[in-house]
């Protein structure tokens, strides 16, 4: 088996992500846990809260390499960790990169969307890995052992259950702590903004205004993540008009959002006009080509 512990990365810090205090208390607990036994954690949470960043933030906190497979993509048991290949004839089994990763020390192991495997059984393996003994036999290579200070990360949206049946659920669940992520409150919402985006204070004030009446709009609430009020933020920074900045980073209906404006008086000036004038999209150099 080929050793990869060289080539996983500790994650990038993220200097501005933010979570709960009791959280992040929690998640030191469960980093000295991980030192006594093996422990695996189960992040739910609203899409776009901050999951898969949560998970990435604790690897680089504690200077542990990374790895994330996406169990939704998984079709078949065995799939995770290697397959019978035919080179010129002859059969042999290659492993991937799952029994090798789980064999480096301290490794923060990202199973995302755990909830939604195409196929409940190409979990079932998991579950060996998952359990207090920690290991595997696989006929071709004979018993893997998750290496020790390992932890495993499942990430799954809220409201999702896990899919297969009922015994599979309770069996893959009853393995996991788990850390609820709720979206943080405006105001810190708006600290995010303004410190990943470089927007002001006050253009961070205008979107989360709209934001949070989009989020509570009653005749047909629209789900705004961070990530979406980040990309409505980053629109922003680069000079795009509030107006413009929410029609190019959310799926929403024109109407919708123009009764929300008008109802919060934020001034739209010109903007019908402008948008409806067409350009071509063609780079400023471009020459068309002769007698088209
Ligand atoms: N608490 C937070 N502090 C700072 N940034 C955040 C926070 N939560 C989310 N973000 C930012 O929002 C974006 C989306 O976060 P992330 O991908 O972690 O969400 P997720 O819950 O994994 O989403 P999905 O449900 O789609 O998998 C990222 O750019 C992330 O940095
Ligand atoms: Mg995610």
């Amino acid at each position: 088996m080929i050793d990869v512990s060289k080539q996983l990365k500790v994650p990038p810090l993220d200097p501005y992500f933010f979570i709960q205090e009791e959280d992040k208390i929690n998640m030191d607990r469960l980093e000295k846990l991980s030192e006594k036994h093996p422990i695996n954690v189960l992040v739910t949470g609203n899409q776009g809260c901050g999951k898969s960043s949560l998970v990435r933030q604790f690897a680089s906190y504690y200077k542990r390499p990374m790895v994330t497979f996406q169990v939704g993509l998984l079709l078949e048991a065995g799939q995770l960790f290697g397959q019978q290949r035919l080179k010129e004839g002859e059969t042999f089994y290659q492993s991937f990169l799952f029994s090798n990763v789980i064999r480096v020390p301290g490794c923060v192991i990202h199973l995302e969307e755990i909830n939604r495997s195409e196929n409940p059984h190409a979990l079932n393996e998991l579950f060996s890995v998952l359990s207090e003994d920690r290991s595997i036999w696989i006929d071709e290579f004979g018993l893997i052992e998750v290496a020790p200070r390992v932890i495993f990360f499942a990430t799954m949206n809220e409201g999702a259950e896990f899919s297969g049946t009922d015994e599979l659920d309770a069996a893959l669940k009853d393995r996991f702590y788990r850390v609820r992520l709720e979206y943080p409150p405006l105001s810190v919402e708006k600290e995010i903004l303004v410190l990943k985006t470089g927007v002001s204070s006050s253009v961070a004030d205008e979107i989360l205004n709209i934001v949070n009446k989009l989020r509570h709009n009653k005749q047909a609430p629209v789900d705004v993540s961070i990530r979406h009020s980040l990309m409505i933020a980053e629109l922003a920074a680069m000079g795009a008009p509030l107006r413009e900045a929410i029609i190019y980073s959310l799926q929403i209906s024109m109407n919708v959002l123009e009764s929300l404006l008008l109802s919060i008086h934020v001034e739209t000036g010109d903007m019908k006009e402008e948008l409806s004038h067409y350009e071509r999209y063609v780079p400023p150099d471009y020459v068309p080509p002769q007698g088209g």
